[in-house]
């Protein structure tokens, strides 16, 4: 048996700074799509994703919750193991920064560098983005902030080493310029990276901080931390046991066949990685791929609180299906390009795609099976030329779709997928099944008809299988395909489906969804949760109860303290009729002064009653702020007198 080809891919590290959100999961699953496309045809793969654990920033935000830095990633790291899981991501291996293995490769990468002359001692003056562990020169400033994410940059100046990154420009040039490679996509993304940082003259990069201490020491200079990235990056080797004893697989899948990235770090895959692996010499990725961002709200940013946009991908795959929210992000992301992400635009795309056309596809075919066959087919059909369009589209796409897939454009792929479930669907039409049910001789064309249709559902569904791992399975189950002919491979060829075909009615795989109803219960979730008033409702009352009530506004004429008591003012209002005294247990919350010449609310036929000695003929109405009180008061041109209803 030969040996299967390995086929090596990479998600970006994540920071564990805050929870996993739906623009991470963008970058995995893509990664995971084409991972188990590339099972499918056979590769021996190996998919790695892992977070980025060390640098300032965790170190700060641990401090300020008053935690270690490690149990703070650890909650985090748990949190997006999980959500992956949730979506059925098939990562074969997860590296985590903090782990030993990796941190003894960094410094022996990191002592290599320096011992073949890379890596040497200096000063660094410049800026530094926090957020983004980059150190940037004056003249990569954007109006004087971070051109990554626009955020201060800070004067930072220290003892440091630094990485011989402007040696390597003119092979990097060479590198993003070979056409033969190809090793860089989109291609906007190379002539960003050749006139941004290539042409202006690369500076040598500072590889070593210390100014905190979350991170790898270098082991040869006590105090020195390796650069964030420098560990980072390193990771896609470290995890295949360069320069370790946990894994050896670093012989059978480095170089990488595929890094994947948002287009943000870009520069540091594209640029500076290369240039240690070259600096280490050590073959350099095929391929890395710079999507767009998944943005959300109408600022456009990377990530910002949803604004009454629920995207908790939790929730959302939850409430829809893991393998509906996979489709949707693939299927809208324009590769290269950013894609606003939105609800309605996801349920929209459900009911016309999902439900519509490929959930009815499968319901109707096997409907009819069952209906006018009994559920299995008879071996006697009539083929014809009309079937040819139908069976030569889904000809075409299992080529089709493993280019657009491998290369992230998983939209067109998508699309041509969809486009032949919609022509099975037209093709139901045309033939109209239920008319050739009437004639008993016309059964053999029904019964071609109908296989057409269940073979062109698994044929779709084989190639919908990296993108929907969960359903597909189902699909198979329900038009009575075996394991023999769901192969990728299987894809490619017409009519594998058995003559005598039994089908099986399932579950509808798509129920359809009532957008506005979904829309309004997300938002419902979104609304912070409500801060109950302390007081709860009274009972229903009665208007008379109501009416028998006088409420007035009244105008303070004076007011002063209540000797020996804190919590009582004495007034004299106007109510309009005449003067009258009222006592008020406001004194807490107001000076008497304030209140002089106010127009304040009160309950006027209230029975007089005494307190302190001192009679009080009504009530002064306020209001509970928090554990305060404050008077409801009304404009000065109310009239003493005034009614209140
Ligand atoms: N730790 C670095 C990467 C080191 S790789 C050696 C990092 N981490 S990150 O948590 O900020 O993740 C960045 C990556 O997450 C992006 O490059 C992209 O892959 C993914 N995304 C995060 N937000 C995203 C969107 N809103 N849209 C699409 N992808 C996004 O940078």
């Amino acid at each position: 048996m030969s040996e299967k080809r390995p086929f090596y891919i990479t998600t970006p590290i994540y920071y564990p700074s805050g929870n996993p959100h739906i623009g991470h999961c963008y970058s995995t699953i893509a990664c995971d799509v084409i991972a188990r496309m590339k099972r499918m045809q056979g590769y021996d793969v190996m998919f790695l994703t892992g977070t980025d654990e060390h640098g300032q920033k965790i170190e700060k935000k641990a401090e300020e919750l008053g935690t270690t830095p490690k149990a703070y990633v650890d909650e985090i790291v748990a949190n997006f193991k999980k959500l992956w899981s949730t979506l059925g991501i098939s990562y074969d291996r997860f590296i985590r920064t903090t782990d030993d293995y990796h941190i003894e490769s960094v410094q022996k990468i990191f002592r290599q560098l320096y011992d073949k002359g890379y890596i040497y001692k200096s000063e660094y003056k410049g800026k530094y983005c926090t957020p983004c562990e980059s150190f940037w020169t004056e003249s990569q400033l954007v109006d004087g902030k971070c051109p990554d994410c626009g955020r201060e940059v800070t004067d930072a100046s220290e003892e440091a080493y630094f990485f011989k990154l402007s040696q390597f420009a003119p092979k990097l040039k060479e590198l993003l310029l070979d056409e033969e490679k190809d090793f860089l996509n989109p291609k906007s993304r190379v002539n960003e990276m050749i006139n941004n940082f290539i042409e202006p003259g690369l500076q040598d990069l500072c590889v070593s901080r210390t100014s905190f201490t979350w991170g790898i020491p270098v082991d040869f200079d006590e105090g020195h931390i390796v650069y964030v990235w420098i560990d980072a990056l390193s990771n896609y080797i470290t995890a295949l046991g360069y320069l370790n004893d946990k894994y050896n697989d670093f012989d059978k899948y480095w170089p990488a066949d595929m890094h994947v990235m948002a287009k943000e770090i870009v520069r540091f895959h594209s640029l500076i990685w290369p240039a240690i692996l070259m600096a280490l010499d050590l073959p350099l990725p095929k391929k890395v791929y710079g999507h767009g961002w998944i943005t959300f709200g109408e600022g456009g940013g990377k990530m910002s609180k949803s604004k009454g946009n629920v995207v908790d991908p939790f929730i959302l795959s939850e409430r829809y299906g893991v393998d509906s929210l996979r489709y949707h992000l693939l299927r809208e992301m324009v590769f290269g390009s950013d894609c606003p992400y939105s609800n309605e635009q996801m349920f929209m795309r459900y009911n016309s795609d999902l439900a519509n056309d490929l959930g009815n596809l499968v319901s109707r075919t096997v409907a009819m099976t069952v209906k006018y066959f009994d559920g299995t087919l008879p071996a006697h059909k009539e083929f014809n030329g009309s079937d040819e369009e139908l069976l030569s589209m889904a000809d075409e796409l299992p080529s089709f779709v493993d280019e657009t897939f491998s290369s992230l454009r998983f939209s067109e792929g998508l699309e041509k997928i969809f486009r032949v479930i919609a022509r099975a669907n037209k093709y139901i039409d045309e033939n109209e099944p239920w008319i050739l049910a009437k004639d008993e001789a016309k059964k053999p064309r029904l019964a071609a008809v109908l296989y057409n249709l269940l073979d062109t559902v698994r044929r779709c569904a084989i190639l919908l299988t990296p993108v929907m791992p969960h359903i597909c399975p189902e699909i198979f189950e329900q038009i009575g395909a075996d394991e023999s002919v769901t192969t990728w491979d299987a894809a490619s060829q017409r009519h594998l489906l058995a003559a005598d075909v039994t089908v099986s009615k399932g579950r509808v795989l798509f129920p359809r969804l009532d957008v506005e109803k979904e829309i309004a219960e997300l938002e419902a979730m979104a609304a912070p949760a409500r801060e109950l008033p302390e007081e709860p409702l009274k009972d229903i009352t009665n208007f008379d109860n109501f009416a028998a009530l006088d409420l007035r506004a009244v105008k303070v004429i004076s007011c002063e303290k209540v000797p020996k008591s804190d919590k009582l003012l004495k007034f004299i209002v106007d109510d309009g009729f005449g003067e009258r005294q009222v006592l008020s247990g406001i004194a807490k919350y107001y000076e008497p002064e304030q209140l002089v010449g106010k127009t304040l609310a009160m309950i006027v036929n209230l029975a007089p009653r005494k307190m302190m000695g001192l009679e009080s003929n009504g009530m002064i109405m306020s209001v509970r702020d928090g554990d305060k009180f404050r008077v409801v008061e009304f404009a000065d041109d109310i009239k003493a007198g005034a009614d209140i209803s």
